[in-house]
């Protein structure tokens, strides 16, 4: 194969492997201001060391790998490693779950669009994604944010970060490396749950039309979306089948039935409600999904293990706990078989 020539067998047999069995991803993905944000919510010492503790515990949780096929690090903690030195993404790959990798560097005001954001990172990301490769990483994520909000999004916003998007996973391919394309919409405002779908329909229509112009292989990449959703203060609240019919309709219409995957973000829903919308969706929608429609959590999986260790030795194990019973939740809810019983038998 010449340089800059895409695998295709080795872009799918990585994304079978991360979603076979029924499984998912897990975001642990957090930069270090993100994580420290949330440690500091719960009294935890905003520490390298704290940080390495904390993914050392999700890592190391027994039998995660049975409902989590990939799980996304940072680039601190890519090169960090357990207690007993072994490198995180050797212990993952060990335990039957895919490395994979956050390449984005976080976004900035955009110039121009007042109240917009654009991802930056795309200087030096081939080499970024060579070493990346080198660690163990299989796969990447580059994640947009668009904002609803007074005359916003702009066409020149969701341009701008849909062509960056596609270009990140050209380059990601070109290295063996499986993009996740994540246009996030977030949940901010008071926008209705119909104003969400519009914004997320033409976002992601736009993506997939820089996507075909750049070249990437559709089949050899993993959509992560928003669940379709009412805005925080919308004081209308949208029933779970509401949100399951709206969000599946909205795919339907834009992504291309080449795209093995899609991945839900949680955004900051509830791991309950989280799930109760993603099984609802691959319930009622089972005939007709071309993809498969599973989870890429953070919040919704690590919340509560977060909240229980606290930074506390002693708690690693009712911690680890709590995540395993969260990662099993979604890969019910990505086979449609989760029920709220699971909430109260665990
Ligand atoms: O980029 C966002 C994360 O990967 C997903 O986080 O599930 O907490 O929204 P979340």
């Amino acid at each position: 194969m010449e340089s800059g020539e895409v695998n295709p067998q080795l872009l799918s047999a990585t994304i079978n492997t991360l979603f076979g069995g029924g499984k998912g991803l897990l975001a642990m993905d957090e930069s270090t201001p993100t994580c420290d944000k949330r440690f500091a919510a719960v009294g935890i010492p905003q520490t390298a060391e704290a940080r390495r503790a904390y993914r050392e515990l999700i890592i190391t949780t027994p039998g995660l790998g049975r409902y989590i096929g990939g799980a996304i690090l940072f680039d601190e903690t890519i090169r960090q490693t357990t207690k007993e030195g072994v490198p995180f993404p050797k212990f993952l790959a060990d335990a039957g779950i895919v490395p994979g990798i956050k390449v984005d560097e976080g976004t900035n005001d955009l110039a121009g669009h007042p109240g917009e954001r654009i991802t930056a990172g795309l200087d030096g990301l081939r080499e970024r994604l060579l070493e990346y490769s080198n660690l163990g990483a299989r796969f990447a994520k580059w994640r947009s944010v668009i904002t609803i909000g007074d005359g916003i999004p702009t066409r020149g916003c969701l341009d701008a970060n849909a062509q960056d998007l596609a270009r990140y996973a050209a380059l990601c391919q070109e290295v063996g490396l499986v993009p996740i394309v994540e246009p996030e919409i977030l949940m901010d405002g008071d926008h209705t749950i119909e104003l969400c779908a519009e914004v997320t329909g033409e976002m992601l229509f736009t993506v997939f039309s820089e996507i075909y112009q750049e070249g990437v292989d559709l089949e050899g990449m993993i959509l992560k979306p928003n669940m379709v959703l009412p805005g925080l203060s919308c004081p209308i609240r949208n029933s779970i089948d509401e949100v399951a019919d709206i969000t599946a309709e909205t795919l339907l219409r834009v992504v291309p039935a080449a795209v093995p995957a899609i991945a839900f973000l949680s955004g900051g829903q509830s791991g309950e409600l989280a799930c109760s919308h993603l099984n609802a969706m691959n319930l009622k929608f089972r005939e007709r999904l071309p993809w498969v429609l599973s989870f890429s959590f953070a919040r919704a999986i690590q919340h509560p293990a977060l909240e229980i260790w606290a930074g506390e030795d002693t708690q690693v194990s009712a911690a680890q706990n709590a995540l395993f019973h969260r990662a099993h939740c979604s890969q019910a809810a990505r086979c449609g078989d989760y029920t709220t019983d699971m909430e109260t038998t665990k």
